[in-house]
């Protein structure tokens, strides 16, 4: 089963990614947890140049070809394995981030970043996909705590609103697979409502 979980900064996925994981665990399953971008020798370089080099003011095609090199690296080599070992993987942003930010974000042709998103996936899919919805200013207010701030942290205002409702057509399109999850409230009762979800999907499987 692979599970991914998306949404703005500071929504809490790193969070609930982990506690998941550690609930998954506790069940007695095999489980992964791994995120997006930065898997490997490849991803560690990637992740320099588009998060953290300040110098190098990226292209938003060449962005968008980074992050899909490494995801396509990251299932080949990681992901895709784990799964055919029986294992859970979660991960902490995947595709859907693409599509959002290179898409609505950056404003790239939409078409054209979907199908190279999805094409990046290397014909990989969430089984379920946990869309954490919460007001952009929440989670930047979030995030102000924290020591690791990345380029894209420090986009505008509007750069978030617009990666929210990119995600927001998302899951009105495709229901199914993207669950979305009020994370304006406490940490645990987030959990718990994912949890739910979860070892229902796990039970039925
Ligand atoms: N439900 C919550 N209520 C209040 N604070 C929270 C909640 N969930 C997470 N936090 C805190 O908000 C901050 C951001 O959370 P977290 O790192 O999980 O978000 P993220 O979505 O992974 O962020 P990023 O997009 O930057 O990776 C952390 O300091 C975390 O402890
Ligand atoms: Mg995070």
């Amino acid at each position: 089963m692979f599970i991914t979980f998306e949404g703005v900064e500071g929504s809490g996925k790193s969070t609930q990614a982990k506690l998941l994981a550690e609930f998954i665990s506790q069940l007695g399953h095999k489980v992964t947890l791994t995120r997006e971008p930065g898997w490997g020798q490849l991803g560690e370089l990637i992740r320099k140049v588009i998060l953290d080099n300040r110098d190098l003011e990226l292209d938003a095609f060449a962005e968008l070809c980074l992050f899909c090199a490494d995801r396509a690296q990251h299932v080949r080599d990681f992901i895709r394995p784990k799964l055919e070992a029986g294992e859970i993987v979660i991960c902490d942003r995947y595709y859907d981030s693409t599509v959002v930010y290179q898409g609505h974000g950056r404003k790239l042709d939409k078409r054209l970043v979907n199908k190279i998103a999805q094409a990046s996936t290397l014909d990989l899919l969430p089984d379920i996909t946990f869309l954490l919805n919460l007001p952009v200013k929440t989670g930047l207010t979030r995030l102000q705590s924290r020591e690791e701030i990345t380029k894209m942290d420090e986009e505008p205002l509007e750069f978030h609103e617009m990666i929210r409702q990119g995600y927001m057509l998302l899951a009105k399109r495709e229901p199914d697979r993207i669950k979305k999850i009020n994370a304006d409230r406490d940490i645990l009762e987030i959990h718990s409502e994912i949890r739910s979800v979860v070892s229902e999907l796990i039970s039925s499987n």
